[in-house]
């Protein structure tokens, strides 16, 4: 493709958006300058009645979601920063749905044939019609000439040029933000782009999917409260993946949640440790575990499937969050102020008394709170807020940590109205903390104490203590949204600009 033909698609795109009034939403107007206030008025002038339905955020991820499988995978990229967009837009992003109508199942067994090298009856016994389509590939019901039923995921037709034509104009794209927007460049857009189009990339070669379900299929088995279905690696190659039918039905289907003999306490506790114990037993966790990829069975079994997202923890990042949990317990706001430096993830520059000083107000409000529930992906929230002022990093894994818990907790909650999160990582929070923490902070004698601790500490940002706290995140994730907008709107401008110059 031209730069032309890109810049072409480019426009197509600010087109979309303008029309979707997600540039410069309306719902920002009181955060404009005047400048932005009249450019977002200006573009408000070619919204359409869509622009009216919904937040920003759904109206974004709806956008995305028509313009093509990279897109869909910046959406979901952007929906895992809510430190910088706020918890709201985030999560209405995060509820992007990938779903499109189905390529025939004749073209998709020329391409497993092409594929594997074989004819298709030397693998499969039947070769059924699809289940389930997305932008990049689709499953497919089949059974093995040995009988076990399986499914089959292939990759769309022609996707690989797809995704480098929408490569292209993501890049072009970044680049001009970049160039027109000092204040778009804490997201750093080039780099952004550069991350959202290897993640893309990777996903088309489902041979590394099925290298992940297998992983994860071991490590979840030393646990036992979760399992993956088994991968057939004679079903596999670049486009195809062959992996075991996974049983129960799935808990998107709204019978799920009545099948007899289920133990709702029991399943939502499974998944609860399922994800803790991957993550910070074995450093190695599925990070897409939201309804659609789970299935359920009675009394309480879980698998999982779509493993085209593994998130993993380096042995340095599980002290580093053991440490700083450890720290917040003591209210050892030095402490963690230092683990903080030591890490590298404050620059040297930033004052470690004074980093310790914004960890007190994390950290202070939360001690003597009795509230029911709690929110353990919160935490992690209200940490990456008060981080960012000092200019920390973000180091991706953690925020994908993040996510994956705010999902996994909203699942579980689902499950058991009354679940109490904390209770059911206390085994894996404990064994995980005695193992990682330092011996002199292990001395300490924290078994019990420490945990209730611990909890209370959880219950902070659920029902924030008073109004100081909410004023603060409020304002932060304000004034990160009104740059971004900024950033959106300059890019905005010069979309319509180019329009009407072509
Ligand atoms: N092993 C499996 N057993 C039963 N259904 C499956 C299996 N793998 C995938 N599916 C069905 O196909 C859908 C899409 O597969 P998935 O791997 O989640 O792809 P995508 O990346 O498009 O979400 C799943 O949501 C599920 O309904
Ligand atoms: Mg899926």
């Amino acid at each position: 493709m031209g730069g032309l033909a890109a810049f072409g698609r480019l426009i197509g795109a600010g087109w979309a958006l303008a029309r979707n009034d997600v540039l410069l939403p309306r719902e920002l107007e009181s955060l404009y300058s005047p400048g932005a206030l009249a450019a977002s008025r200006a573009l408000r002038l070619f919204a359409g009645v869509q622009a009216r339905q919904g937040r920003p955020g759904e109206r974004l991820a709806r956008t995305l979601e028509r313009q093509g499988p990279v897109a869909i995978k910046l959406g979901q990229l952007l929906s895992t920063r809510a430190d910088i967009f706020g918890v709201e837009f985030a999560e209405d992003l995060a509820r992007l749905k990938d779903r499109l109508a189905p390529f025939p199942t004749e073209i998709a067994r020329q391409q497993v044939e092409i594929t594997l090298g074989r004819p298709l009856d030397s693998v499969f016994a039947l070769f059924g019609e699809p289940v389930a389509a997305a932008s990049l590939a689709q499953a497919h019901e089949a059974t093995l000439t040995d009988g076990r039923k399986v499914a089959v995921k292939v990759l769309r037709p022609g996707i690989e040029r797809r995704v480098a034509q929408d490569a292209e104009v993501l890049a072009l794209g970044a680049k001009i933000v970049e160039r027109l927007s000092s204040a778009s460049r804490r997201l750093e857009p080039q780099a952004l782009a550069a991350t959202v189009i290897r993640a893309t990339e990777l996903e088309l070669d489902l041979r590394l999917e099925a290298a992940g379900g297998d992983e994860l299929g071991e490590v979840m088995a030393r646990d036992g409260h979760m399992r993956a279905p088994k991968i057939i690696w004679d079903g596999v190659g670049k486009r195809v993946l062959t992996l075991e039918w996974a049983m129960g039905e799935p808990l998107s289907s709204p019978a799920a949640l009545d099948l007899p003999g289920l133990d709702r306490k029991a399943l939502a506790n499974n998944l609860i440790r399922a994800f803790l114990a991957q993550a910070l037993d074995h450093g190695v966790f599925h990070a897409d575990l939201h309804e659609g990829n789970l299935f359920v069975a009675a009394p309480a079994e879980v698998t999982a499937v779509d493993f085209g997202i593994v998130g993993r923890l380096s042995a340095a990042e599980r002290r580093y969050l053991a440490e700083i949990l450890w720290g917040f317990i003591q209210r050892d706001y030095h402490k963690v102020a230092i683990t903080h430096f030591e890490a590298g993830y404050v620059p040297r520059t930033h004052s470690v008394e004074a980093f310790a000083q914004a960890l007190r107000a994390v950290g202070e409000p939360l001690f003597g709170r009795t509230v029911a529930d709690v929110s353990m992906s919160r935490v992690l929230i209200q940490l990456f807020e008060i981080t960012a002022l000092f200019d920390m990093r973000l180091q991706p894994q953690l925020v994908l940590l993040q996510k994956t818990m705010m999902t996994v907790e909203g699942v579980a909650r689902r499950i058991d109205p009354d679940h109490d999160i904390w209770a059911a990582a206390d085994p894996v929070v404990r064994g995980w903390m005695l193992r990682e923490l330092s011996p002199a902070a292990r001395a300490k004698r924290f078994a019990d104490e420490g945990l209730a601790a611990l909890r209370n500490l959880a219950r902070l940002v659920e029902n924030p203590p008073g109004p100081t706290v909410v004023a603060v995140t409020e304002a932060e994730s304000d004034s990160n949204f009104r740059w971004f907008a900024i950033g959106a709107a300059v890019s905005g401008l010069t979309f319509l600009a180019a329009a009407i110059l072509f």
